[in-house]
């Protein structure tokens, strides 16, 4: 069952986030804090976390994530894994209302985790990415919805990817970026677009070339142009989240006039 417990922020026992690259865009949450259709909250989190708190995540998550979590080789990821879905269970009842005790997830043809209304009585909208000891939830009443995160890794061979796996347009915006900055831009573009495909569910089946997003790291909103004729790029927004500088970070969502609440969060469970 899982543990109906505050969200209790503690930065300054966050390992990880307390390196001094964390910025004060992600705010101390509220008291009884619920999601509203005029925002969507994203919440970060340190997976480093200690033993007690994995195994408090882990009695809130459904037989099947344990099943899946056993799997993992390195320890790793099976806490990272543990960590983000404990944290997206505990946000789903605490600002959603939602009761999930034993209930499981739906999965999309793709992979993506969703609620069944039927079950939950609510749509609600959400999205996980975990990438080397950070991890984000992401969500809001209905739409569609998508978050990505990825560590900075200086070996990834960014011009070969970039060429093989974006738009050309991405990639020859790669090639401008000033001396030194390509990597980041490279990630930033990544993020942008893995967050892109994961709000439609699609993963990368939907074709990474099939549309462009700017690629600039210091823009807080991305430009989106899509190819084909199924979705309109006026209908999204493609936001850029302040994470540490060790990773980079994006969202998009189909909801354009909607604000968006960054909570920093650690657990007493
Ligand atoms: C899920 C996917 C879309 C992204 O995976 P990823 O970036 O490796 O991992 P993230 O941590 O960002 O996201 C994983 C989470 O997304 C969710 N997810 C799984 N499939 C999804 C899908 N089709 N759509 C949206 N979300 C999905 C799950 O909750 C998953 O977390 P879990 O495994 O802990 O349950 C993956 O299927 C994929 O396509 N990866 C390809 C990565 C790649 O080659 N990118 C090329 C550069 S652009």
């Amino acid at each position: 069952m899982i543990r109906k417990t505050r969200i209790c922020v503690t930065c300054k026992v966050e390992k990880g986030i307390e390196s001094g690259t964390m910025n004060d865009n992600w705010q101390t949450p509220p008291d009884n804090l619920e999601i509203s259709p005029r925002h969507v909250d994203v919440w970060l989190t340190s997976t480093e976390k200690g033993e007690a708190q994995i195994r408090a995540y882990a009695m809130s998550l459904s037989k099947a994530e344990l099943a899946r979590a056993q799997k993992f080789r390195s320890k790793t990821g099976y806490r990272e894994y543990i960590t983000t879905r404990g944290l997206l269970r505990q946000v789903l009842s605490e600002t959603a209302g939602l009761d999930l005790a034993g209930v499981d997830f739906m999965y999309g043809e793709h992979g993506k985790p969703c609620l069944d209304a039927r079950v939950s009585g609510k749509t609600v909208a959400f999205n996980v990415s975990h990438s080397h000891g950070l991890a984000l939830v992401a969500l809001t009443p209905g739409g569609r919805l998508g978050v990505d995160l990825e560590k900075i890794r200086p070996e990834v061979e960014w011009r070969e990817l970039a060429g093989r796996y974006f738009a050309e347009a991405e990639f020859r915006a790669l090639e401008n970026r000033p001396q030194g900055d390509g990597l980041r831009a490279f990630f930033a573009c990544w993020t942008r677009k893995e967050a892109f495909v994961k709000a439609l569910g699609a993963g990368v089946s939907y074709g990474l070339n099939q549309f462009d997003v700017s690629v600039g790291p210091e823009e807080d909103y991305a430009a989106l142009t899509i190819r084909s004729q199924d979705e309109d790029a006026d209908g999204w927004l493609v936001k850029n989240l302040p994470v540490p500088d060790s990773h980079v970070a994006a969202l998009a969502v189909d909801r354009p006039a909607c604000g968006f609440r960054l909570w920093h969060v650690g657990h007493k469970l």
